[in-house]
């Protein structure tokens, strides 16, 4: 990736091959269930495209929009659901797609909402974590690598909407 103020974390390659274990953990784990995958918009679009293809029990995929950033990088605290599910998750074995989980508070809420609506079960998929930040106390059931407390993009993150596409996770850097 030649492109300036953008510094590898983690290759396409090392992403590939952790989508695959994740998938295959989540296969072994829902064996003989079948599981609905929610994909938060937007940054987890990628990784749920991805990690599904990977998971051998039958799922089927809803979208929900959040929003908690506004145009900064920094979290407000204020949560919105900008886009709901399009159906009932009652009595299903869901798990929540999350691209990163940084203070916690956009899974947190999440959690508290969705589990009203009486799911069987009710876990959390996220790519990347940064256990540093936390707000509120709050894990995934299934992560892909914890990182530094630094601002990444790249498989889906974004800067100002930019770089969605990349295919490793990138630190940007202001200079
Ligand atoms: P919280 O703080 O609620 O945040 O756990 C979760 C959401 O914040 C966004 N986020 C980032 N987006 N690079 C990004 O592009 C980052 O380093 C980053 N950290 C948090 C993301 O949308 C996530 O779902
Ligand atoms: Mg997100």
């Amino acid at each position: 990736m030649e492109q300036e103020n953008l510094k590898e974390l983690i290759s396409k390659k090392e992403i590939q091959n952790k989508v695959k274990e994740l998938g295959k953990q989540i296969s072994e784990d829902y064996k003989g269930e079948e599981i609905l995958a929610i994909c938060v918009l937007k940054g987890s679009f990628v990784f749920t495209a991805d990690l599904l293809r990977e998971v051998t029990v039958p799922s089927t995929v809803e979208f929900l929009a959040v929003s908690s950033y506004g145009a900064s990088t920094e979290s407000s605290g204020i949560i919105r659901i900008l886009k709901d599910l399009d159906c009932s998750i009652e009595g299903k074995h869901v798990v929540i797609v999350e691209d990163i989980i940084d203070t916690g508070l956009t899974l947190n809420y999440l959690m508290k909402t969705l589990s009203t609506r009486k799911p069987a079960s009710l876990k959390v998929c996220t790519l990347l974590d940064k256990p540093e930040r936390r707000e509120v106390d709050m894990k995934a059931d299934y992560v892909g690598f914890e990182i530094p407390d630094e601002f990444v993009i790249g498989y889906g993150l974004d800067f100002a909407e930019y770089y969605r596409n990349l295919p490793g996770v990138y630190i940007k850097s202001d200079e």
